[in-house]
């Protein structure tokens, strides 16, 4: 846990920060780093803040910040220094305050080109020995990240670090650019970085997350993110509790609106090698219900890569869209052609961007066959395979 934490404290945490002051129990006081998007910065644009300011608005607060940069000494020059009294995005299990219910779960991801064609999703994946692979590092040791310590247990050493810190010259998405530009093939990445960097990469980019735990080194790469509130706060602390469950619908839209990709709480977690984020299902005995025409596998691609997040992982609707596999089916009122026109057009008021710059006609008729196949049950969810392809 503690490797864990310091790479998501490092790389991760905003701050809110309450000042239990009785004179003024308005203002709600956010530690948060000036240069951390999308966590933070000091223009308050990263999705902690933005949380941070509706919980302070659902509880008649005032945010007020409080910055400091994540470096070592972080957690001393903030928080143990009453600067402020509480800390957003911390993973749960970290001791020390009083932590709320979990607002999110996220997991590290794999990540790589889509044109790639990599579909890593396992960490004894034997092509990882020939890949380049990225990695976050905490300060100068490359030993020291959680990713670092299962490959090197399988043998596979050598990783290309980037700093986790943010400085002029070293900024997070330079792992992202990596892939982008060929330095690397595969990164290995916290959730909410991979998803928000890349989403805004010049190159369509995949990401597939690690298993919950890597059951050989007993490295987790799964995290609930709670709130921790300074142990003396006890009443901010039910206040804040309450909020987040109040607040749920409106966390959600804000971490789908930085891309930021989520995992299933750890009891529904698939096992080791098998995302926790797609059902595990295996290739068959009897009809083969994941395989895929070559159209069909593309679509999954392209769905997992840009819609998902709103639609639901293997398109089972979320809270954020419509269940697709219904609009496309009989019951529902989406022909193939409104299909493509609303893919290409958006319905902007409804908060579904146009796909037109993103998208190519080809490749939405592919997300068609797709959920078309999803939606006719010939599809199972889980990750398909091609019929092309020697499997
Ligand atoms: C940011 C969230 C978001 C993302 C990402 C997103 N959508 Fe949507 N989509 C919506 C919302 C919200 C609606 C519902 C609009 C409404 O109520 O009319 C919608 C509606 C649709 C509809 C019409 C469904 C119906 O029954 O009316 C289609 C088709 C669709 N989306 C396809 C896609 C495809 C394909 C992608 C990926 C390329 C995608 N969407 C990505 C939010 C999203």
């Amino acid at each position: 846990m503690k490797t864990g934490f310091l790479l998501i404290s490092c790389a991760a945490i905003a701050l809110l920060a309450a000042r239990g002051n009785a004179d003024e129990p308005k203002l709600l006081r956010v530690c948060a780093d000036p240069d951390n998007l999308p966590f933070s910065d000091k223009e308050g644009g990263g999705f902690e803040n933005r949380i941070a300011t509706l919980l302070a608005e659902d509880l008649g607060m005032k945010v007020e910040y409080f910055y400091w940069p994540h470096r070592r000494g972080f957690m001393r020059s903030t928080i143990k220094a009453k600067e402020c009294d509480v800390l957003m995005g911390i993973p749960k299990g970290m001791d020390g305050f009083l932590i709320t219910r979990p607002y999110y779960r996220s997991s590290y991801q794999f990540v790589s080109r889509v044109d790639r064609d990599l579909d890593i999703t396992s960490l004894d994946d034997p092509r990882l020995k020939k890949l380049k692979i990225g990695v976050h590092t905490i300060g100068y040791d490359y030993n020291n990240s959680p990713a670092a310590r299962s490959l090197g247990a399988r043998g596979i050493v050598g990783l290309t670090g980037y700093s986790t810190f943010y400085t002029d010259e070293n900024r997070p998405d330079a792992i992202i650019a990596g892939l982008a530009e060929d330095k690397i093939d595969l990164a290995i990445v916290w959730g909410p970085i991979a998803g928000y960097f890349g989403k805004q990469s010049p190159v369509p980019l995949s990401l597939a997350p690690l298993p919950d735990v890597d059951q050989s080194t007993r490295t987790p790469y799964a995290y609930d993110v709670v709130v921790g509130v300074r142990k003396a706060e006890k009443d901010l602390h039910a206040r804040i509790d309450e909020s987040l469950e109040r607040k749920k619908a409106e966390i959600a839209a804000i971490l789908a609106e930085f891309n930021v990709p989520l995992a299933h709480a750890p009891a529904a977690a698939a096992t080791e090698g098998q995302p926790s984020v797609q059902q595990a299902s295996t290739t068959g005995h009897g009809t083969d219900k994941l395989l895929a025409s070559a159209d069909e596998y593309q679509g999954w691609k392209w769905f997992h890569v840009y819609c998902f997040r709103c639609h639901g992982v293997d398109a089972m609707g979320s809270d954020l869209a419509p269940n697709l596999r219904k609009s496309v089916s009989s019951e529902g009122l989406i022909t193939h052609d409104l299909f493509l026109k609303t893919v290409l057009e958006g319905r902007q008021e409804k908060g579904m961007q146009s796909w037109k710059e993103l998208l190519d006609q080809k490749q939405i008729e592919q997300i068609y066959s797709y959920v078309k196949a999803r939606s006719d049950q010939r599809l199972d969810p889980g990750r398909p395979h091609r019929a092309t392809a020697a499997q």
